[in-house]
C-alpha cells in the first residue's frame, strides 16, 4: 500500500473483506468460466420490452417528476403501491407509511445494522447466512450467535437454548436476521411451524426479527409459507424485500416494511447515505407493478428457474460422488452443498478455477468461517448446457480429492 494511505483508514475497515465472490469474479475476467459463483439473475428473465416502453412513456406520463429529487423513504405513489403488492405475501392493513425504499435491500440491511447495533450488542442469524449482510453488521462490532439451519429452517431448540441462556444472564438480543423462504445460500424454507415459533420467541424474549424475503415471489415448488411479517401481531418484523429478483437489479430498488417509527429512523439515517433511491427507477417499477409487468412475468421466472434447478439436482446426482449432500430448494437461485471432510472447497476453488468453473466456498458465509467442506452454487445464471458441463468437471474434481 502507498505511503500516504498508512494508518488513514478507520479501524471499521478491518471487517471489510473483499466479498469472496468478487475475488472469483476478477480472476475469471476474461476467461471462459462456468460460473455457478455470482447471484445474477438469468437475463431473459427480465422483461425488457416492457421496461424500454416504460422508460419511454414516464416522463408524458409523470412531467418532470422521475427526473426530480424526491422524498428520502421513497416516491409516494410507489410506497402505496408496494403497500399494495405486499398483500401477495400475505402483509395486510399496512399504508404507505410503513414502507421505506432503498437502494436494493442491501442499503435496507446496512442501514437497519446502523440503527440497531452498537459495539457487542447480541445478533441471531442462521448459520450459515447471506454473506454481504453478515459483512455489512460486523461494521457495527455486533457479537454473532449463529443458529444451525435444518432442512426445514433454524433449529429451534438451539435458538431457545440460547435465548434462555442469554435471558440467564441478563443479556438482551437486538435483532434476530434471517432468510426464511429459499435461503441464501442455504437453499432451505422455514416451515410454518418454526414461524409460528419464532414469533413466539421474539415476544416471549423481547427482540426484533428482520425477515429478509429476497426470494418470497421466487418460490417455484408450490406455495411459499406466509412470510413472517404476516404473522406478526406486535410490530417485531421489520420485513426487507426487492426488485432484483422479481424485475431487475440494475434498478437498484428494495423496500422495507415496519412499523412507522422505524421508518422514520430509517430514513434520518438514509438522509446521511444516499438522500433518496433513485426517482426514475421508483418511477419504472411503480407503472411495472401498475401495467401487472411483474405479476405476469414471475410464472415466467418460476418455470425457467425451476427448470434449471432441476437440471442441477439431476447432474448433481449423476457427478458427485457418495458422501456428499445437498439442499433442493424449493426456490431462489443457490443449491448449498457438502463435500466430504477432506475437502476444503476453498482451497478447491484453485484447481476448479483452471478446469473453468467457479462456485463460492461456503466458509464465507458462517460467522466463524467454519463450514470449511461447503460451497455455494448458482443455478439461476448459468445455461442449462453450462450446468450439465460445470457440474460434471467439478463432480470430477471432487470424486480425485475424495
Ligand atoms: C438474501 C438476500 N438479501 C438481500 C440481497 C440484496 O439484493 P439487492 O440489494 O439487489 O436487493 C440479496 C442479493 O443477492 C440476497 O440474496
Amino acid at each position: 500500500m502507498k505511503t500516504v494511505l498508512q494508518n488513514v483508514f478507520s479501524s471499521r475497515t478491518k471487517h471489510l473483506r473483499a466479498s469472496e465472490i468478487r475475488d472469483i469474479l476478477k480472476i475469471t475476467e476474461g476467461r471462459k468460466v462456468i460460473s455457478f459463483a455470482g447471484g445474477l439473475p438469468d437475463p431473459h428473465t427480465f422483461p425488457a420490452e416492457d421496461i424500454k416502453q416504460i422508460s419511454s412513456e414516464i416522463l408524458d406520463k409523470y412531467d418532470y417528476a422521475p427526473l426530480q429529487y424526491t422524498t428520502t423513504a421513497g416516491v409516494t405513489e410507489f410506497r402505496k403501491a408496494i403497500a399494495d403488492f405486499s398483500v401477495s405475501r400475505g402483509i395486510r392493513g399496512i399504508s404507505y407509511k410503513n414502507v421505506f425504499v432503498s437502494t436494493g435491500s442491501q442499503e435496507s440491511i446496512y442501514i437497519l445494522g446502523q440503527l440497531l447495533l452498537d459495539p457487542g450488542d447480541i445478533l441471531i442469524i442462521e448459520h450459515p447466512t447471506y454473506l454481504a449482510a453478515l459483512n455489512s453488521f460486523r461494521l457495527n462490532y455486533p457479537t454473532f450467535i449463529g443458529i444451525t439451519l435444518e432442512s426445514d429452517g433454524m433449529n429451534m431448540e438451539e435458538l431457545e437454548e440460547n435465548l434462555k441462556r442469554l435471558y440467564n444472564e441478563g443479556k438482551r438480543v437486538k435483532f434476530l436476521y434471517t432468510i426464511p423462504t429459499a435461503h441464501n445460500p442455504a437453499g432451505v424454507t422455514m416451515s410454518l411451524e418454526k414461524r409460528k415459533h419464532l414469533i413466539e420467541l421474539a415476544s416471549k424474549y423481547n427482540f426484533l426479527i428482520i425477515e429478509d424475503d429476497a426470494y418470497g415471489h421466487v418460490v417455484f415448488d408450490g406455495e411459499a409459507p406466509p412470510s413472517i411479517k404476516s404473522l406478526d401481531e406486535e410490530n417485531r418484523v421489520i420485513y426487507t424485500s426487492t426488485m432484483s429478483k422479481i424485475l431487475s437489479p440494475g434498478l437498484r430498488l428494495g423496500w422495507v416494511v415496519a412499523d412507522e417509527d422505524i421508518i422514520k429512523e430509517m430514513e434520518m439515517m438514509k438522509q446521511s447515505v444516499d438522500l433518496h433511491s433513485s426517482t426514475f427507477t421508483q418511477y419504472i417499477a411503480l407503472e411495472a407493478i401498475k401495467r401487472g409487468v411483474i405479476q405476469k412475468n414471475l410464472p415466467r421466472i418460476r418455470k425457467m428457474y425451476k427448470e434449471k434447478r432441476d437440471l442441477m439436482l439431476d447432474e448433481l446426482e449423476k457427478s458427485f460422488p457418495e458422501g456428499c449432500e445437498w439442499s433442493r430448494p424449493v426456490g431462489g437461485m443457490f443449491i448449498f452443498a457438502k463435500v466430504g471432510d477432506k475437502i476444503d472447497t476453498g482451497k478447491l476453488l484453485a484447481e476448479s478455477l483452471e478446469r473453468g468453473v467457479a462456485y463460492v466456498p461456503g466458509s464465507g458465509f458462517f460467522y466463524d468461517n467454519s463450514g470449511r467442506n461447503t460451497m455455494r452454487l448458482n443455478f439461476s445464471y448459468p445455461t442449462p448446457d453450462e450446468i450439465k458441463e460445470g457440474i460434471r468437471i467439478l463432480g470430477d474434481l471432487i470424486k480425485e480429492k475424495s
